[in-house]
């Protein structure tokens, strides 16, 4: 069993950060085996642009994904167990992740359609944990986590989904 981790987090002492690797501890000692680690801030990932669609459109005629551009797609597909940790930033989450889902939400790799125009997941995973931590009380604004749910539940066919979350964690009175 592979667990991929995904890192959204960006400060050092990062609350989320920590949090997350409680679960991974716990999820390694159930797998047998570390989690393979992707560290968003390091990959410089940037918005699609005109050139990559037409490579995805290719990919997709061609059925050859070999192009190292589709190395987060593939690497995403394949993974057993996908925790990401993401720290709640202005209701949802970091643009870094929107980034990332966008490099991941590849036809042909992470899902299909089919020829009735349904989506069809393909990714391998049998579970996705959203970690995230927040300064105030995230109540139903969780636009981050939502967003995250529909789209690995509804697209990539990823059957569960839990969110972990520490919230008030700025609140000084909560100190
Ligand atoms: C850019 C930015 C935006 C934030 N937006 C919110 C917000 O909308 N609501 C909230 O409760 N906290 C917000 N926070 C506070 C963080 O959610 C909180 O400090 C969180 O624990 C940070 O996670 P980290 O320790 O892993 O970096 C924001 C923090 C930053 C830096």
């Amino acid at each position: 069993m592979s667990t991929l981790f995904i890192n959204a987090c960006i400060r050092p002492q990062s609350r989320t950060l920590k949090l997350a690797k409680e679960l991974l501890v716990k999820l390694e000692k159930e797998t047998g085996a570390p989690a393979e680690v992707l560290n968003l801030e390091k990959e410089n990932i940037t918005p699609l642009t005109v050139e990559q669609l037409h490579k995805r459109d290719n990919a997709l005629e061609n059925g050859d994904f070999s192009d190292p551009y589709f190395r987060y797609a593939k690497q995403f597909a394949e993974a057993d167990i996908i925790v990401m940790a993401v720290p709640y930033w202005d209701l949802s989450f970091p643009a870094l992740v929107k980034l990332y889902f966008e490099a991941t939400s590849v036809c042909g790799i992470t899902f299909r359609y089919t020829p009735e125009g349904y989506p069809q997941g393909l990714c391998k995973a049998k579970k996705f944990y959203y970690v995230t931590t927040s300064g105030g009380f995230i109540g139903d604004l969780d636009f981050g986590f939502q967003y995250a749910k529909a789209l690995t539940t509804k697209l990539y066919g990823i059957p569960e989904t839990e969110c972990i979350r520490k919230e008030g964690l700025d609140i000084v009175a909560a100190k």
